[in-house]
């Protein structure tokens, strides 16, 4: 049964994996099926098949026995459940149930339907998609009718409510309407094969639509859990001991259609914590494969660091001439694509190389420091079993800055001489970072603790949300948007968001009283306490930020969106300052070399953003 959920290795008697409770790289869960127990001796959990599934699958009690009673046949009588932990559960259980249906009524409409056949079956054609393909994707249409869904949903007894919070409806002057209108329909499917969700695809391009709509967060879409096509893959990934991580829905359909199925995407954002833990328990080994694009890189780099540190083995492919894996499989075929990845597969230290040397252009004295950079770097791989990996390296660097091997081995060889010179193997990186501290450290108010910004940030998505950021989204798209790669602390505080969040996306334009009007006497309290908040920050931020602001006050000016520009960045200020502390903390507890070397990387790319965002901050107060 656990090994539907963590990958394990027959030991004798038992089973041995890699613990799914704690970070770990040498496997010390150990599961008895005999005994249907299990126990990690590196972090000491330990229980029965149930406790695994409550621990693991975050199941209750009574989910976890109904998962156990589904698989085995066995009837389960209901009884002790709190009153909330049966709504959860039934609530999940309906939309499952909606979505399930849902999927159907749109595979009809696409295969069965004039429409469906002229509009979007055509277009898939024309992108090279194969019946077959769609069909085992489950791959749909929502016809470009007011309520051609909604119809049918109420047609067969769904509860209008329960329609609403799946996000395939919405409400409009009491009547449902469809929410996907003449979009290819996408279903996310979880590991069971349950849909949790859709992506919705506009045909073409239009003005003024986003390109896809999603399910909104609710009771089985976790939008930082969601791998799409991880259901597909698995088994897969298991096989080749890898996993392939693109962007879009698209990309993965056209790499399973071309025989590439060990490959999931992220769904165009940074990974997650829980997407890596995800593909964790299949495999050691992540191959990014994106875009060359900007926004690409940048998503792919920041999701590195944390693929770093729960120590995944990452290896990135960046995809030529503005091409994405879907359109460049179709142009160069499934072979020629699968040889591209393994000749162009680059490792964190080279890609990182990649991106020095662009940003360096053809500045010889900038390149010049990336030259230096890289040497350095090389020169700390030093232990005796690496030697092959660092002239490996060597080769390879030299060849991306069209430099003489022999020269920079014997940079390499100098930096090693100096540290070694210096008899203290991590002091020149510990200078260097305290010499970073003292000139970069940003001269900026960040409380110690998380909540306050976590308060503030909520207090300006409910005071301003609806607004406008720029002509394209809202504040609340623009917040929402930017702090998914950061966890809140404070339950509440991320309850209250995704609630907000819900809302908002389904198009109900929440406000502190609507929301307020969904809370117990509790969590009103809190909210109200949040939207009183401002003025016990905004007096603390007028002190700090000195006399540039007065001229504002006085006039009295539409203040929101440089408060939610400034209240983000603060927010993401503390963020990384933690993720700093735990880095130097993990720095200063590693004894292996290779691992060092990571996290200087890790703390070195915080820094980076750390700087940025100081410098934004900058540019935000000073405007
Ligand atoms: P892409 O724009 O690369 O889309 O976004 P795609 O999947 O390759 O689609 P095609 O090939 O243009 O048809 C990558 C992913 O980012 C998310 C989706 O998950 C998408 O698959 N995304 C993108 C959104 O959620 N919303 C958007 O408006 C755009
Ligand atoms: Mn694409």
């Amino acid at each position: 049964m656990v090994g539907e959920f963590v990958k394990l290795k027959r030991r004798g008697a038992n089973y041995l994996g890699l613990c799914p409770f704690h970070g770990e790289k040498s496997p010390s869960f150990t599961v008895s099926p005999s005994k249907e127990i299990f126990k990690c001796f590196g972090c000491g959990k330990s229980g029965s098949t149930i406790t695994f599934l409550m621990e693991h699958e975050k199941y209750s009690y009574v989910e976890a026995l109904r998962w156990l009673a589904n698989r085995y046949g066995i009837e389960v009588e209901e009884t002790e459940m709190s009153d909330e932990a049966k709504a959860h559960a039934q609530t999940a259980d309906s939309l499952y149930i909606i979505n399930g249906f849902a999927q159907k009524f749109f595979a009809e409409q696409l295969f069965e339907t004039e429409e469906g056949r002229n509009i979007a079956l055509t277009y898939l054609y024309e992108r090279g998609f194969t019946d077959s393909i769609l069909q085992k994707f489950g791959v749909g249409y929502s016809p470009d009718v007011r309520d051609a869904f909604s119809k049918a949903a109420l047609t067969n007894q769904y509860n209008p409510e329960l329609l609403l919070r799946s996000g395939l409806v919405r409400s409009y002057h009491d009547e449902l309407q469809d929410n996907y209108r003449g979009r290819i329909i996408f279903p996310i499917h979880n590991n069971s094969g349950k849909i949790i969700g859709f992506g919705a695809r506009i045909i073409g391009k239009k003005e003024n639509a986003p390109k896809y709509i999603n399910t909104p967060e609710n009771e089985i879409y976790v939008k930082s859990k969601i791998l799409y096509g991880s259901y597909f893959a698995r088994h897969s990934i298991d096989k080749n001991n890898e996993c392939l991580l693109v962007e879009g829905y698209t990309d993965v359909i056209s790499l399973a259609q071309a025989g590439v199925d060990n490959v999931v995407a992220s769904g165009g954002t940074s990974l997650t914590v829980e997407q890596i833990r995800l593909i964790k328990k299949y495999t050691d080994n992540l191959t990014i494969i994106y875009d060359g694009d900007n926004a690409g890189v940048k998503a792919a780099l920041r999701g590195l660091d944390m693929a770093l540190e729960e120590g995944l083995n990452v290896r990135l492919v960046l995809i030529p001439d503005n091409e994405d894996p879907d359109s460049y499989v179709k142009k160069v075929g499934a072979n020629a694509f699968k040889q591209f990845v393994q000749d162009n597969k680059k490792d964190f230290i080279l890609f990182q190389l990649e991106i020095m040397l662009r940003d360096a252009g053809n500045d010889i004295s900038k390149k010049n420091e990336v030259v230096n950079r890289v040497a350095d770097s090389l020169s700390k791989i030093n232990k005796a079993e690496d030697f092959t990996k660092q002239q490996e390296y060597i080769k390879q660097c030299a060849a991306i800055l069209k430099i003489d091997e022999t020269g920079l081995t014997t940079l390499v060889n100098k930096y090693k001489r100096d540290s070694v010179a210096k008899q203290e193997k991590n002091k020149a990186f510990e200078d260097q970072v305290k010499e970073q501290e003292t000139i970069e450290s940003p001269d900026v108010f960040i409380t110690d603790n998380d909540e306050l910004q976590e308060k503030n940030i909520l207090r300006v998505v409910f005071e301003y949300g609806l607004k406008p950021f720029d002509e394209h989204q809202t504040i609340a798209d623009y917040i929402f948007n930017e702090i998914q790669a950061f966890p809140f602390d404070n339950n509440n505080y991320e309850q209250l968001m995704q609630l907000y969040e819900t809302q908002y996306r389904q198009g109900l334009q929440p406000t502190t009283k609507s929301i307020m009007y969904l809370l117990d006497n509790k969590m009103q309290e809190l909210v109200a306490n949040i939207t009183l908040s401002k003025y016990e920050l905004s007096r603390q931020w007028d002190e700090r930020l000195g006399n540039t602001k007065k001229e504002q006050k006085v006039l009295d000016k539409d203040v929101s969106l440089e408060d939610a520009k400034v209240s983000l960045i603060y927010f993401k200020l503390r963020k990384i300052k933690k993720m700093l502390e735990q880095t130097q903390a993990e720095l200063d507890q590693s004894k292996v070399y290779e691992e060092q070397l990571k996290l200087m990387m890790v703390y070195k790319h915080l820094k980076d953003e750390e700087k940025n965002l100081t410098t934004e901050l900058g540019a935000v107060i000073l405007k």
